[in-house]
């Protein structure tokens, strides 16, 4: 039989001591998307944080259909691979989170640091309206600066925060604790 999805993933990543900067070990998942069921079993664990977190499955509305957000959201780059492919296994659109000088209508920006530097991301202001229900979805949870400060984003345009998917979370770097009371599902935990 086909292994967990945990074991999975943590087969197929690949550690990459010093990289980008020495003393951090990089989680490369790129093996893990290109795998065909890997890739699958993802998208679908991605879009179903109900199935394992009970403060999701709550906003859902049973036997309707809802999944319990209306909008996916995405973070650049890694985030966009996964939050396309949750959106459509959800039957909802997606939004992305960009970094700094690539939208070019109105827009929010919000500067943050994460383990291996600092940076900007930036949201569209029409691309959420107050009180749509996001799923907020990246690959990789560590310090938690990057999706906190999509919160942030997502948040200053009325968007609520569901839940937070992630495959990977860094659970020694705190990045849950960052985005309290925020419910953090990962795929796998390490
Ligand atoms: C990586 C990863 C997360 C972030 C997590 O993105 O995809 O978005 O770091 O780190 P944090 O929890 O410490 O904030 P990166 O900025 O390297 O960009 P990329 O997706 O364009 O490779
Ligand atoms: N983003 C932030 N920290 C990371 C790590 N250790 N591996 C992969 N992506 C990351």
């Amino acid at each position: 039989g086909s292994p967990p999805l945990d074991e999975l993933i943590a087969s197929l990543a690949v550690d990459i001591p010093d990289f980008p900067q020495p003393g951090v070990v990089f989680r490369d998942l790129t093996p893990v998307f290109a795998d065909g069921d890997a890739f699958r079993r993802m998208v679908e664990g991605l879009a179903a944080p109900s199935l394992v977190d009970p403060r999701a499955a709550a906003l859902a509305t049973p036997g309707t259909g809802d999944p319990g957000f209306d909008v996916v959201v995405g973070v650049e780059a890694r985030g966009f691979l996964l939050a396309a492919a949750v959106a459509l296994q959800a039957g909802v659109g997606v939004v992305p989170v960009r970094k700094a000088g690539k939208l070019p209508r109105e827009r929010l920006s919000a500067d943050y640091a994460l383990e291996y530097g600092t940076a900007t991301l930036e949201v569209h202001t029409d691309s959420l309206t107050p009180g749509q229900r996001v799923l907020l979805v990246d690959d990789v949870l560590a310090t938690g600066g990057t999706l906190a400060a999509s919160v942030s984003l997502i948040e200053a345009l009325g968007g609520v925060v569901v839940a937070v998917s992630v495959v990977i979370e860094l659970t020694d770097l705190g990045g849950r604790q960052r985005l309290a009371p925020h419910a953090v599902h990962a795929l796998w935990n390490t």
